[in-house]
């Protein structure tokens, strides 16, 4: 695991970009697994500069996202759908034909599941996986519990979890729906290459236990330690209790 701990979310943008960029130029037809949720905004923005800047083409990726809520369509605003049109897609050359999401409006959620874990396969895996965490340690909406999940299910969504989404609901007049679909840990875990970013103080805990903690389904980030190929990125506010004693 590389943790790598930078002044400011700017710096870190530049260098999570740098490597999707890289990757991307390396192969046109580059899978990525994006994630939503403020974490990786700045890194957004950062490919779409470089993208009008003419520095790398989006056109032939294949993407997969983490997770979407359950029982939002696409246009919605709070949809992961719409967010990552709104902050990448929509932005850029991705053909939308080779962008792969969990769909929240699936009848059969099992079915749906199955569907994106035998697509991810199909698509030979993912190359970079981005990934933000959750300040109880969650990646994708892989919830603190008992034992890692390994292919996409329906998760019921902690406490905590809605405690820090629910403001972009409020925003719009809306209740934050209880449920959510979420690639699995072992999704996560195949993908070859793996960008963890956490920024802010209220990630310091998290972090911590990420880094430092044994590896357990009650921290599922703590997971990332088995892989080998991790970089973490860090501003100095989620770094601040590293080293330190518990
Ligand atoms: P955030 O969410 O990037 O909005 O902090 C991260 C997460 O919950 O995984």
């Amino acid at each position: 695991m590389r943790v790598i701990i930078k002044d400011n979310p700017i710096e870190i943008s530049h260098e999570a970009a740098d490597i999707i960029v890289k990757q991307i130029n390396n192969y046109h037809g580059s899978v990525l697994g994006f994630a939503t949720g403020a974490s990786p905004v700045e890194t957004y923005k950062r490919i779409i500069e470089r993208y009008e800047k003419g520095e790398v083409s989006l056109k032939y990726i294949t993407t997969f996202n983490l997770d979407e809520y359950v029982g939002l369509s696409r246009e919605n605003v709070n949809s992961y759908f719409y967010f990552m049109k709104d902050n990448l897609f929509g932005k850029t050359d991705v053909d939308f034909n080779r962008v792969n999401f969990l769909s929240g409006e699936a009848t059969d959620l099992e079915a749906e599941c199955k569907r994106y874990y035998d697509r991810i396969r199909e698509c030979g895996g993912i190359d970079i996986q981005l990934l933000g965490i959750g300040t109880n340690g969650h990646i994708g909406f892989n919830e603190p519990g008992d034992k890692f999940a390994d292919g996409p299910f329906a998760v019921k969504l902690t406490q905590s979890t809605i405690d820090s989404n629910k403001k972009y609901f409020e925003a719009v007049g809306d209740t934050m729906p209880e449920y959510a679909l979420t690639m699995g840990i072992g999704d996560i875990m195949r993908a070859r290459k793996i960008i963890l970013i956490a920024t802010g103080e209220s990630k310091a805990k998290a972090v911590k236990e990420l880094v430092e903690g044994q590896v357990s389904p009650s921290c599922p980030a703590t997971i990332l330690q088995m892989h080998a190929d991790v970089t973490i990125f860090l501003d100095k506010a989620a770094a601040s209790l590293l080293g330190e004693k518990k």
